[in-house]
């Protein structure tokens, strides 16, 4: 990964660096130079605005121009990156980390970059470090041809802000769990099958203080794990559950992550077409996400206790595949018609609610690629969030927002609970109405949460995933979606 330093200089035009970064607003008469860069206008004769203009920069978010210095700064090259309108108050953090992304993402291939952008408080020194590191990633891991774009080395925020170095330094912590739940995301599933998952998650867990324990099928069958065998039991590459544990001595509360981990959704027997297939191996992300929070927050020492659960399979069909009409019996107790077995997140995470439940958690939040409903409710970049409790989801609404992720609260309509009665079983797994689909594979989680348990559930189908072009600091791909908001969750409940 790329790493990242602070440095207090006030003198950014003499600062040794192979490109350097300063923001830019909209104006009513062209591009504005923002605080930070200042003095580098100054030392291109007060030229910038004018120079911008003229090459069509208007300072809009989203906007990056490389500019040669011709030796009138020490650093050859200087990037501007828009920043919008300037704001009346502070700066927006997120403004700053897609802003501080954007650069460093245009820069790939740029050994050296500092970042001459607004930040005054260590708030903000920890955005654009944040934004810088998330920006640089690449996933190059199966590339043996084509041009090889390295991406940025050595990263530098300048500020002189107090605290900013602590503020790296849980940038970098963030950046370390987001990069390992984006490198998961994006390995191929012939290399990342829930076995293989979970050696994983034994080996980076433990290095960073966790606790790891793994089930595997035959302890699962053994436990009554009904519904993570059913999924599992039609793929060569048997399923696994892997508990994270993280302890305080002085924590109060514990919370408990449950993610879908399912290293590859072709749907089962009821098969998916191919389009909606090829970027099924992303249907762990919900997995990735608890699995990058618990380091993070094992690496951050939060007072906090938190456990996590990975709930993994692979959805294959086969010979020994569920079918449709088939009815296991779950952890919880209660029993299943398995009406369509592309339906699969549900199954395993009501095992792993249940089983969280006998950690006695304060609260409980499932993290899931749950179901295309959700893309269709909120489109691709916002995830929505349901709960027993109105609390506890305007709660993680607002986590998730002050970590910069779009999250968007929404209702449980009790009418939805009649469609899901099955003539066979106990409840079915499908819904007769299409419409509100991401309601109602909530409301089929919500009946095995524990009696008396806080619960929410996050549904990340479209964020966990970015099929279209980069922006910000989010790459095509595996994004790394909700790892920052159960950490900042986390925040919220540590002492
Ligand atoms: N993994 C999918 C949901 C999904 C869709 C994630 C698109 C990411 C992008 C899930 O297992 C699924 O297949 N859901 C079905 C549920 C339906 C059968 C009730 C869906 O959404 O179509
Ligand atoms: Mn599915
Ligand atoms: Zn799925």
């Amino acid at each position: 990964m790329t790493t990242v330093r602070l440095n207090s200089t006030d003198n950014a035009v003499s600062f040794d660096t192979d490109a350097l970064v300063v923001g830019v607003h909209t104006g009513p008469d062209g591009p504005r130079p923002a605080p930070g860069a200042e003095s580098l206008d100054e030392a291109l004769g007060g030229r910038l605005a004018a120079t911008l203009g003229a090459m069509g920069v208007k300072g809009k978010v989203g906007e990056i121009a490389k500019l040669p210095t011709f030796g009138a700064l020490t650093a050859p090259l200087l990037a501007v990156v828009g920043l919008g309108d300037a704001p009346e108050g502070g700066y927006d953090p997120e403004t700053l980390r897609r802003a501080a992304g954007t650069a460093t993402r245009a820069l790939a291939g740029t050994s050296r970059v500092a970042l001459a952008l607004p930040a005054a408080d260590a708030e903000r020194a920890g955005a654009v470090a944040l934004g810088g590191l998330l920006g640089a990633y690449t996933f190059t891991t199966y590339r043996t041809t084509g041009e090889q774009t390295a991406p940025v080395a050595e990263l530098t925020v300048l500020s002189a802000a107090d605290g900013a170095q602590a503020a790296i330094e849980r940038a970098t912590t963030l950046a370390e769990s987001v990069t390992l739940v984006r490198d998961l995301v994006n390995t191929p599933p012939s290399d990342l099958w829930p076995a293989r998952f979970a050696e994983i998650a034994e080996q980076t867990g433990s290095k960073a203080g966790l606790s790891v324990e793994v089930l595997d099928e035959d302890a699962l069958k053994e436990q009554g794990f009904g519904g993570i065998v059913a999924v599992g039991q039609g793929s060569a590459r048997p399923p696994r559950l892997v508990r994270l544990a993280y302890n305080h001595p002085e924590a109060t509360k514990t919370l408990a992550f449950v993610g879908k981990g399912i290293t590859f959704d072709s749907g089962g027997l009821s098969l998916k077409p191919s389009a909606a297939m090829d970027w099924m191996k992303s249907d762990m992300g919900g997995a990735g996400a608890v699995f990058g929070s618990l380091v993070a927050i094992a690496k951050l020492g939060l007072k906090v206790n938190a456990v996590g659960y990975l709930c993994l399979a692979e959805n294959m069909p086969s010979g020994t595949a569920q079918r449709p009409s088939d009815v296991f019996t779950s952890y919880a107790g209660k029993t299943v018609e398995v009406l369509d077995t592309d339906a699969e997140g549900r199954l395993v995470l009501i095992d792993g609610i249940a089983r969280a439940g006998q950690d006695n958690p304060d609260v409980i939040v499932d993290i899931a690629t749950l179901t295309g409903a959700q893309i269709v409710a909120l489109g691709w970049r916002t995830a929505g969030v349901m709960a027993n409790d109105d609390e506890l989801r305007e709660e993680v609404v607002l986590a998730a927002g002050e970590q910069g992720e779009a999250a968007w609260g929404m209702p449980l309509p009790e009418e939805l609970r009649k469609g899901l009665d099955s003539p066979v079983a106990d409840i079915a797994n499908l819904h007769p109405e299409r419409f509100g689909g991401m309601l109602t594979a909530a409301i089929f989680l919500r009946e095995f949460v524990p009696e008396g348990v806080r619960w929410a559930h996050i549904d990340m189908a479209g964020p966990a995933f970015n099929k279209g072009e980069p922006h910000g600091y989010t790459p095509k791909g595996g994004t790394g979606a909700i790892t920052r908001t159960l950490v900042g969750l986390a925040e919220r409940y540590a002492g």
